[in-house]
């Protein structure tokens, strides 16, 4: 165990050994910047003062020679060697409205959504809360470092489900999809910002991009539960390529009720396709249909980097002010 204090601000926190900076920080209730807890976003760079860590991924994407030679390292990945003085700047939205632990889990069912995606379900041993919308890190057994996952369901019900999609030759997805119930991992979490926000009054704008389903539906559930859809409109776009990778609004549970608009798009159908639903990309679908309406709008989305990047853009293009867009990129 070391002792970690963070000279800007003051606060001193214990790290446990093989955990990380960051996670530690977030367990001890620190509002440390991040969020894809993988090594690939950058935003948890710290600075080191005194002491010294190791990153536990090799080479992550987001660390260069530059951050190297200013002594700059991952928050997510760096994990001390002994007790460190660090210096990053904190900030409140950042700060967990649950702090985070890992718990064993074990797997309960698996069921088939499209042709490449499944909702996974797991056991676990203290039904800890998440906020819809958060995610976690599932350590699989044999696969070096954590993968992030964002739940499907809703806290309270013992168990914590995932929707997963397949990733050709995934190390993670490649033991997720041979797994059979029974089969057991440590669950970390909850981590991330991009959760439902109960209090704000506008309509509610949900896009997911294949593997950016999972986080989508919890939020759609989230707000049912919480009576938010008595008032306010709920309009979930859900983007695939073709049509064996299309969903319905039965994924939303009682969320499809009442007002909710389920609209799904491909984006990959050939000439002779039967599909007579929208086409093109999800960004540009979202940007026709909702059209004058998107700026008064809340606004989540989740899936690949790419779409991220471009719905960031249209949404600034039609007017939508920054605080209305939550989301975290998926690696
Ligand atoms: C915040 C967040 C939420 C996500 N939510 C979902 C979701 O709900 N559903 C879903 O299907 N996918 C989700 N993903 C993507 C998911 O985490 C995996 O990237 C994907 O399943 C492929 O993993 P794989 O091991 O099968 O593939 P591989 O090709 O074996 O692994 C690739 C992924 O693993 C990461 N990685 C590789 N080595 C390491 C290491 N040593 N330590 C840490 N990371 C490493 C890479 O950055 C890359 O993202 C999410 C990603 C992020 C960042
Ligand atoms: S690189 Fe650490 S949170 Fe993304």
């Amino acid at each position: 165990m070391a002792q970690i204090k963070n000279e800007r601000g003051g606060a001193t926190f214990r790290c446990e050994s093989g955990d990380t900076i960051l996670r530690a920080a977030l367990r001890a209730g620190i509002g440390m910047p991040y969020s894809c807890n993988t090594g690939s976003c950058g935003n948890c760079r710290f600075e080191l003062l005194e002491g010294s860590v190791r990153h536990l991924r090799k080479d992550p994407p987001a660390w260069s020679e530059r951050d190297l030679k200013r002594n700059r390292w991952l928050g997510c990945q760096a994990s001390p060697d002994g007790d460190c003085r660090v210096k990053f700047r904190t900030m409140d939205e950042y700060e967990p409205p649950v702090r985070p632990a890992p718990r064993q889990a074990e797997l309960t069912g698996v069921t088939q959504l499209t042709r490449d995606i499944s909702e996974f379900s797991f056991r676990v041993d203290d039904d800890l809360d998440f906020r819809p919308g958060q995610y976690a890190l599932l350590h699989v057994p044999g696969v070096e470092g954590p993968r992030a996952y964002s739940m499907s369901n809703l806290p309270g019900d013992g168990e914590w489900r995932f929707m997963i999609k397949a990733a050709p030759d995934g190390a993670a997805t490649g033991w997720l999809f041979d797994a059979a119930p029974g089969a057991t991992l440590t669950i970390d979490g909850p981590y991330g910002t991009a959760f439902l926000k109960p209090d704000s009054p506008r309509d509610i704008v949900l896009l997911a991009g294949g593997s950016g389903l999972s986080p989508m539906v919890s939020i759609a559930r989230g707000a049912a539960a919480a009576g938010l859809l008595e008032d306010r409109a709920l309009h979930v776009f859900y983007g695939g390529r073709d049509i064996p990778d299309l969903c319905d609004a039965s994924v939303l549970g009682p969320a499809a009720a009442g007002k909710a608009r389920f609209i799904a798009a491909l984006s990959d159908t050939g000439p002779d396709s039967d599909w007579d639903g929208p086409t093109g990309y999800l960004h540009d679908v979202v940007a026709d249909d909702m059209a004058d309406r998107l700026k008064d709008c809340e606004i989540y989305f989740a899936g690949p980097a790419v779409m991220s990047s471009e719905v960031q853009k249209m949404a600034h293009e039609a007017g939508v002010p920054s605080n209305q867009l939550h989301f975290d990129e998926f690696y």
